[in-house]
């Protein structure tokens, strides 16, 4: 209760705005296959190969352990981190997942994770008259949440509503102390989206080059060798 003109008034305290947010959101989670990951977890050595991979994967290492020590000051600069690479299976989901995980587990900060398709695809779902959820409330908890990561950011066909939607949640986040972490296959000013919303992201968050290579590749090549190996061998 807050005392306001000389009457009691009920005020939303920030822990029910808080669960009110998660539970409108409650469909974006990181990713069960990345749930536990952290920073420690994305590998340079053995895994990049190419000289120009392994630097852009230290920056990133560096840039995501750095963001997430002094998580405080970048939230009160309103800025978060863009993660682009064009090629897919280099680590992009990978560290924005360990991102997330590390500020839950070392700051208790709220955060949600979607792709931006599964973003897009909620708040069309919320269309359909019998939805549960109004649009408005959706759109809301995404404007709101305190760390929003956005996966594969630019991948998904652009529809009517796109850019609306999109500058909504950009343009409400840019004022506010929340912080916004971007994956994406291109580079901010080639998403494929109106400027009005690629100026934000410029603003909102620091473009970082990953590397542009396929650890997933890399991966199924080595173990493949290890299987051919013992085949042979054993
Ligand atoms: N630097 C890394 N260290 C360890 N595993 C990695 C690394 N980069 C990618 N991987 C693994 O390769 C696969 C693809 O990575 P992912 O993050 O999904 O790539 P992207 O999002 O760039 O397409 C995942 O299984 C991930 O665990
Ligand atoms: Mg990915």
């Amino acid at each position: 209760m807050e005392e306001e003109g000389g009457r009691l008034v009920a005020v939303e305290c920030d822990c029910r705005e808080l669960k009110l947010i998660n539970t409108k959101l409650k469909f974006a989670r990181i990713d069960q296959e990345f749930c536990g990951t952290m920073i420690s977890d994305y590998k340079i050595k053995g895994y990049y190969k190419k000289e120009s991979s392994i630097e852009n994967a230290m920056i990133c290492k560096k840039s995501a352990s750095e963001y997430v020590r002094r998580f405080g000051e970048m939230k009160a600069k309103k800025k978060g981190l863009y993660f682009h690479s064009k090629r897919a299976g280099s680590g992009k989901t990978l560290l924005v997942s360990a991102i997330g995980n590390e500020l839950i587990r070392r700051y208790k900060a709220q955060v949600r994770f979607a792709t931006a398709g599964e973003l897009l695809d909620a708040i069309r779902a919320t269309y359909n008259k019998d939805s549960e959820l109004k649009t408005h409330e959706l759109i809301d908890a995404a404007k709101k949440v305190e760390v929003l990561i956005i996966d594969d950011l630019g991948q998904q066909k652009v529809k009517a509503d796109t850019n609306d939607h999109l500058f909504d949640i950009c343009n409400y986040r840019i004022k506010s102390d929340v912080v916004t972490i971007f994956s994406s296959n291109c580079k901010i000013e080639d998403l494929p989206y109106d400027y009005r919303i690629k100026s934000r992201i410029q603003r909102m968050a620091i473009p970082i080059q990953a590397p542009e290579e396929s650890v997933r590749e890399s991966l199924a090549e080595r173990e493949n060798e290890e299987v051919l190996d013992s085949l042979l061998t054993g």
